[in-house]
């Protein structure tokens, strides 16, 4: 095993949960909005693309987008389908703000997407009046929206999902009456920041959410803080390389998307947050790691929801960790973009380390040494990056295969390891 070294000051690209949202609150606001190094992923493009298709005026300049609303009302109905690729904040999400609209239309996805659940979504926006079907009357996409005025509700939601949340609370936002939305463990809260960042009648504790329209949506400026969930990669990197130094600056450090940085602290990651600071509603911090040695943690009491789509990086630390790791609840995970826990585990195993599943639990049991053979990434973004950091772990140099796929969520990826890889 040949360590690489790391050193360096990076910035990443915008936060793609909240580059989703912004995009979608300065549709729905009326006038013009500025944005700032949004997420340069595909799937953010994708709800770009969406929003454009209602007839939302856009104008790209270096690395600012000016986008033109005009409120729910003004949305074009172009009966067309919208394509929401692999990207399910997308589609569940503008399921949300299309339920209570004057627009008719069919949502659909990628082959991954049109596999995923989507009556998570359809059951609470049903009861708020909603007109919303899936073309075979299952769990799946494509569904065929009728944009009806809509009523509040009380909704206890049975899976703790911010996309869920957020759809839900979208639709609030011009229905009739308040909503009460609660959930059993705190998901993501960017909707719920951002609602009360702009003067919403919201009342948010920890897990219950009181929204009162009616709301009008002022446009805004907004510089988005890089992507905590990818920052998790280069965290892990330079942890785990030799006399490493990094410093990720203006990061968003929003509590409830820290649950990775807090597990690899309690495996021993030398991890320092500074500079934090408020930003619009939301904490932005400059992120400090230097290498450290790793040691496996129980992590079977820490709350799922806060590191979920860290859990494959997460899984790369274990495997370099001396001791056995454990992480617990990951049944949201076999509904990610892949089967992501099976997914974990088999890249895992292709390298030699002995991982197991029982139930919804992942044991990573022994240190990865070698590749065996050809890990496979089932076109998932987040696995696919995890490969790259166990191909750089292991090798010393890095190993590219599957740019296309990083795409999805950080092109950025690969040129910016690139740059700090010495
Ligand atoms: C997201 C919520 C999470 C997360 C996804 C992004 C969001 O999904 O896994 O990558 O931006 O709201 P769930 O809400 O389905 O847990």
């Amino acid at each position: 095993m040949k360590k690489p070294r790391i050193q360096g000051r990076i910035r990443l690209r915008g936060d793609k949960s909240l580059s989703h949202r912004l995009l979608m609150f300065a549709a729905l606001a009326e006038g013009q909005s500025d944005i700032h190094n949004l997420s340069g992923g595909e799937d953010v493009a994708t709800t770009l693309r969406v929003l454009q298709q209602l007839g939302v005026l856009t104008e790209e300049r270096d690395d600012e987008l000016l986008i033109t609303g005009g409120g729910p009302s003004a949305f074009a109905n172009s009966h067309e389908q919208m394509y929401c690729g692999n990207s399910g904040t997308t589609l569940r999400l503008m399921l949300g703000i299309l339920a209570g609209s004057k627009v008719s239309c069919e949502l659909s996805g990628d082959n991954s997407l049109n596999r995923r659940p989507v009556q998570r979504v359809i059951t609470p926006l049903k009861q708020m009046g909603a007109d919303l079907q899936t073309t075979d009357n299952n769990d799946r996409p494509p569904v065929i929206v009728h944009g009806k005025p809509l009523h509040g509700i009380t909704y206890d939601s049975p899976v703790a999902s911010a996309q869920v949340k957020s759809a839900v609370l979208l639709a609030a936002l011009f229905a009739e009456g308040e909503t009460i939305y609660r959930e059993s463990s705190q998901s993501r809260d960017h909707t719920e920041r951002f609602l009360a960042f702009q003067g919403v009648n919201i009342q948010a504790k920890v897990n219950s959410i009181t929204i009162r329209p009616p709301v009008h949506l002022q446009p805004f400026v907004y510089d988005v803080p890089g992507d905590i969930s990818t920052a998790t990669y280069f965290i892990v990197a330079a942890t785990l390389a030799r006399d490493s130094q990094l410093v990720i600056e203006n990061v968003l450090v929003n509590q409830t998307r820290m649950g990775a940085i807090d597990i690899l602290k309690k495996m021993g990651a030398n991890i320092i947050v500074e500079n934090v600071r408020a930003y619009r509603n939301e904490l932005v911090g400059d992120i400090v790691v230097t290498s450290s040695e790793l040691h496996g943690v129980d992590a079977t009491d820490l709350d799922s929801v806060r590191f979920i789509d860290e859990v494959p990086i997460l899984s790369v630390a274990a495997a370099f960790a001396e001791g056995p790791t454990t992480f617990a609840n990951l049944g949201e995970l076999r509904v990610k973009e892949s089967d992501r826990l099976q997914g974990t585990a088999d890249m895992l195993r292709c390298y030699g380390c002995d991982t197991q599943i029982e139930a919804d639990t992942l044991t990573i049991v022994a240190g990865a040494r070698t590749r065996l053979r050809p890990p496979d990434h089932r076109g998932d973004h987040r696995l696919a990056m995890a490969i790259e950091i166990i191909e750089l772990l292991l090798s010393g140099s890095l190993h590219g295969e599957y740019q296309e796929c990083f795409a999805i969520s950080a092109p950025e990826f690969y040129h910016t390891l690139q740059a700090i890889v010495a």
